[in-house]
């Protein structure tokens, strides 16, 4: 490690790209605190695997869309942070938590917008806004978004906007908050092998091939392809990236 130990708050961090993220984190000296929203045992085994890799991690539950629970959240954030690393603020936060939705737009209910929506933008926006108290001044804030929202494919169009909202939000927080120190980013991963909407790129064979023939680097994405280039750019080495959106993709639709 090259730098002194952080603590890395990851949302979503049970499984996929937030698992690889913790993992990666881990591999360079960081801690992390994870949550999950169902999956209990899945972020368990996070923070076992965390802690065999020799490094320290907890995992707390949060429903990204229900902003009702923030504070509750926070709370329980601060006193985890005092009682397991005896401080009440951390280093960065990764906004990584998340669901799909492919869907033709003719079809998209106001229902399921929403729900992406309140996920997506309206739960990183107010979540950052409300653990910036425990953010450290000179921290990191990574967030999500989607080789989506530079290409179109058809069934995308709540998902790709909402992504687009993620990165024109990232480059207004870097702004306002670059009194502080923070950088804040996003990072846009293409097609990749997780759970992600029913585990299609990993499960469906068709689906990974189409991917592959479309990625210049001739494969669809791994989660540690991603969790390497994430744990990257929350470290203090990528303070002076801000405002950007990084794309890894290994060149999707280029
Ligand atoms: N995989 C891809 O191809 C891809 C490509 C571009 C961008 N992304 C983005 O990458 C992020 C992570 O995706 P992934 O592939 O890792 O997905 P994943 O494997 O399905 O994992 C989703 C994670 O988010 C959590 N989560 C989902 N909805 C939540 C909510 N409402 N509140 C709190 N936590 C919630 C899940 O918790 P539980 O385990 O408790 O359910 C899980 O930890 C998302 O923002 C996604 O849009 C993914």
């Amino acid at each position: 490690m090259s730098h002194p130990k952080q603590v890395v708050l990851i949302t979503g961090g049970s499984r996929g790209l937030g698992r690889a993220a913790a993992l990666a984190l881990a591999d360079q000296g960081d801690d992390v605190i994870i949550t999950y929203r169902d999956q209990a045992g899945a972020a368990r085994s996070v923070v076992e695997a965390v802690q065999a890799q020799g490094g320290q991690a907890a995992s707390l539950q949060l429903d990204v869309a229900d902003v009702g629970s923030y504070e509750a959240f926070v709370t329980a954030v601060r006193e985890r942070l005092q009682q397991q690393w005896n401080r009440t603020d951390f280093d960065a936060l990764l906004n990584n938590a998340g669901h799909s939705l492919n869907r033709p737009f003719e079809q998209t209910t106001e229902a399921a917008f929403d729900a992406l929506m309140a996920v997506h933008v309206k739960g990183p926006f107010f979540l950052t806004q409300a653990l910036l108290p425990q953010l450290r001044d000179g921290g990191r804030i990574l967030n999500v978004s989607s080789a989506l929202a530079r290409f179109c494919l058809p069934g995308h169009t709540a998902y790709g906007a909402a992504k687009g909202a993620v990165e024109v939000m990232t480059r207004y927080m870097a702004k306002e908050l670059a009194p502080r120190g923070l950088s804040v980013n996003a990072i846009a991963p293409g097609a990749t092998e997780t759970d992600f909407g029913g585990g299609a790129v990993r499960d469906n064979p068709e689906i990974n091939a189409q991917v592959a023939a479309n990625t210049a680097l001739g494969r669809a994405g791994r989660p540690e392809d991603l969790g390497v280039v994430m744990a990257q750019l929350l470290s203090p080495e990528s303070r002076w990236v801000t405002g950007e959106c990084i794309e890894a993709s290994g060149g999707m639709m280029i």
